[in-house]
Formats: structure tokens, sequence, C-alpha cells
């Protein structure tokens, strides 16, 4: 029997690229998933797919910088299936600009959605986990905390944010029975990294290309490859990893900088 089996998992962004991945991971092995988004079409057409396969699979709307919402979320995830177990805190938004071209509607975006909205998340999250004594909280930083991509500067401040929020969480709240964890995925193949393409020079397949190429592993990432590691990483088994950053990159980080 997989650990993840009867678990109830929250995720965040659960409805395309990674946290579709995650989503459909997690009720495939067995979870009770309650997916949350603001694509509610997208949202209800997966949890409607999974339920046709005999899945628990519930989406709502709910846009993670609105505290209203997010309450609502983890109060669903309850009043559903009567605890929350694993809260993958995943939605985010990247907006490419030089910092002097930034626009103060692009920066409070993403810190609203990188930052603020997995700030709520853990906020209304963390309470119900101590009061059953275990929870686990994953969440979707990036490798632009660590590398200066260019034209990524708020971005990876948000996520870099991200690291720092997730190890002050592990402090206050690990001694009470929640872990905290967090996955950094490098270059990974998602409609957020499609629309990044946008106003390049080359076309996205030859883009992909030169990208892979210069990866150790030859190969840009998956959405699966992210659910695979995040399902470890909240399970039973990898209890004593708690205030980690889990780099998914293929091995970018290793590559020495000449
Ligand atoms: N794709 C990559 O290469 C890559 C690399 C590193 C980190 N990440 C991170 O992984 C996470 C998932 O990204 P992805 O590539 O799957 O992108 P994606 O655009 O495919 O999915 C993003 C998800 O977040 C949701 N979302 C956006 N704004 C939201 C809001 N206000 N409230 C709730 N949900 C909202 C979207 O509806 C969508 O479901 C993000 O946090 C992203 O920053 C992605």
């Amino acid at each position: 029997m997989s650990s993840l089996e009867g678990k109830v998992v929250l995720i965040t962004g659960g409805t395309s690229g990674i946290g579709e991945a995650c989503t459909e991971y997690f009720a495939r092995a067995g979870a009770k998933v309650v997916t949350v988004s603001i694509q509610t079409d997208e949202g209800t057409a997966l949890a409607k797919r999974l339920s046709s396969e005999g899945h628990a699979c519930v989406f709502r709307y709910c846009d993670v910088s609105k505290e209203a919402d997010v309450k609502a979320a983890v109060d669903l995830a309850v009043a559903t299936f009567g605890r929350l177990d694993v809260v993958h805190s995943n939605a985010g938004v990247l907006r490419n600009q030089k910092i002097t071209e930034l626009t103060l509607e692009d920066f409070h975006l993403v810190i609203n959605v990188n930052l603020l909205g997995p700030v709520l998340v853990a906020k209304h999250a963390i309470p119900v986990m101590e009061r059953q004594g275990k929870g686990v909280v994953c969440f979707t930083t990036s490798v632009a905390a660590d590398i200066g991509f260019p034209e990524h500067a708020v971005y990876g401040a948000s996520k870099a944010a991200l690291v720092a929020l997730m190890r002050s969480l592990t402090t206050d709240h690990s001694p009470r029975g929640v872990r905290f964890v967090a996955v950094s995925p490098g270059t990974i193949d998602t409609p957020m990294l499609a629309a990044s393409c946008a106003g390049w020079d080359k076309p996205k397949e030859e883009l992909y290309a030169d990208v892979a190429r210069k990866i150790p592993i030859q190969r840009m990432g998956q959405p699966i490859d992210v659910a695979r590691a995040v399902a470890f990483l909240v399970s039973d088994e990898a209890g004593f990893i708690n205030g980690s950053v889990v780099h998914l990159e293929g091995g970018t980080l290793a590559l020495p900088p000449w």
C-alpha cells in the first residue's frame, strides 16, 4: 500500500503544469485531493476526469492571494475529508522584465501570488495540522532563488523569500508535528515555461533543445519528475527530511561557472 493512500492533500495551482501532475499523481496513489487554482474550467474538468476513474478529487476556485479564498480551501479539505495531512503550496506566476521596466502591477502580482499566497496557506493550514499533531507543507520554490536568471529579479526574489519562510516555519512549528520541505525545480516543460518563450527570436522547439543540451542530464524536466519527488518528500518515509530544499534541475546547479 502506498503511504499516500488515504492522505488528505491540498494542492494550490493544481490545474496546470507541475500542480496538475501532482494532483493526478496523488489522486492515483490513493490520496484524497483538494486541488485549487484560478482556472475553473480546467479544474472542474480535471476533478471530473479523476473522479470518473474512481479517484477522490475535488476542485475549488481559490486565488491564493486572497485570505478568504485560502481559508475556504483549507476548510473545504477538512469538511470534505475530515483532516488535512499534506499541503503542496505550488501556485506561482512569472513575469519577465528588467527592473528598469518593472511596473508596480507586476511586482504586486508576483509577490502576492508567489509569497503572500504561501504565507496565507501556511497561516491557515498549520493550525489544522498542529491540532492533528501531524502534517507536511511542501512549497514550490525555483532555482531562480539561486541563479541570476536574466529578467527574473522579482520572481527570483519571491522564490528566495519562500525558502526563508519555509526555514523559519520549521523552527516555529515542527516541534508541534508539522514538517516543511521545498522543491526547487529547474527548467520544467509546463505552460509557464512555454509562455516565457514568447518574444524570443527562435521557435520554442529550438529553444527547448538548446536548453536541454545545457543541462548535464541532457533533458528538460517534466511535471511528473516534480510530482514523484513531492510524493516522496511528503510521505512518511521522508519523515526526517525537514526544512530542506530539494533541487530538481538535472544537475544545472553543479555546472562550473565557465
Ligand atoms: N516550469 C518551470 O520551469 C518552473 C521552474 C521553477 C519553479 N516553477 C514553479 O512551479 C510552480 C508551478 O508552475 P508551472 O510551471 O506548473 O506553471 P503553470 O503556469 O503551468 O501553473 C501555475 C498554476 O498556478 C495557478 N495560479 C496562478 N495564479 C494563481 C493564484 N493567484 N491563485 C491560485 N492559483 C494560481 C494557475 O492557475 C496554474 O494552475 C510555480 O510556483 C512556479 O513558479 C516552475
